[in-house]
């Protein structure tokens, strides 16, 4: 099933970017603050999310992360959304969770902790925590979105999304379309998204998938 996002209908803080001073990704108190840069507080201080784009040095750790966490299907998603100058696709990188255990389990990181990717490294150093993109899939379509285990509930996805929404609604687009949904409350609660009429397979009729190896 797919769903439409109508730009102009969404709340004005969706699309107002945070260096505006009206930060949009700021979620309640309760949740970890997101900030759209690199975290600046000091021991002790609640973490911190950041969304934004990856550069260069992090395409492949992004890559990697995707495909490990959500599978190839949307890892190839990835690499097309970081073909295009600028990017078309936004992380979310923090310190949280913060222990070290529970994170190296979501993050699948072996044991003996060997791994060459900070992402997966269970310590304070900023690790990804999701992504999200839009023309990937196709031109005009948002997602594929994905956000680890154990940072759900915190506010991440919506930031994502949102940063995806300013970033269309920059570009000109007038609608988003969130291609074959898995969590459609998310995008109704967080875009107003509404279902298309019979929209399943979609642009998906047909396609080519990864069977078992
Ligand atoms: C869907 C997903 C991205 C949400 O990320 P998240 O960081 O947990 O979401 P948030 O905490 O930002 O939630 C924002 C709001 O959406 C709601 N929400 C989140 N997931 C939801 C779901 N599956 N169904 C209904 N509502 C949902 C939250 O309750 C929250 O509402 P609130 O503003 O009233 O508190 C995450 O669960 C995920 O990665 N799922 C697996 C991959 C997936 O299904 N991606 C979507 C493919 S279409």
């Amino acid at each position: 099933m797919d769903m439409l996002v109508h730009q102009d209908a969404l709340p004005p803080q969706a699309l107002t970017h945070a260096d505006t001073g009206a930060a949009p990704d700021a979620v309640p108190p309760a949740r970890s603050p997101i900030s759209p840069h690199p975290p600046q507080g000091g021991p002790g201080d609640p973490p911190v999310v950041t969304v934004r784009k990856p550069i260069g040095p992090e395409h492949d750790l992004t890559v990697a992360w995707v495909a490990r966490s959500f599978g190839p299907g949307w890892a190839s998603e990835v690499r097309v959304a970081l073909d295009p100058r600028p990017v078309t696709l936004f992380v979310a990188v923090g310190s949280y969770p913060a222990d070290p255990a529970a994170f190296a389990a979501q993050a699948g990181v072996p044991p003996d902790g060997t791994t060459t990717e900070r992402a997966a490294q269970p310590s304070q150093a900023p690790a990804l925590l999701g992504f999200a993109c839009y023309d990937a899939t196709a031109r005009g379509m948002v997602g594929p979105i994905g956000v680890a285990d154990a940072a759900r509930g915190r506010g991440v996805g919506a930031a994502l999304l949102r940063a995806c929404l300013r970033d269309m609604h920059a570009a000109g687009y007038a609608y988003a379309v969130a291609g074959g949904v898995g969590a459609p409350g998310f995008f109704r609660r967080v875009a107003g998204a509404v279902e298309i009429p019979d929209s399943s397979p979609g642009p998906y009729a047909g396609m080519l998938r990864y069977g078992p190896d």
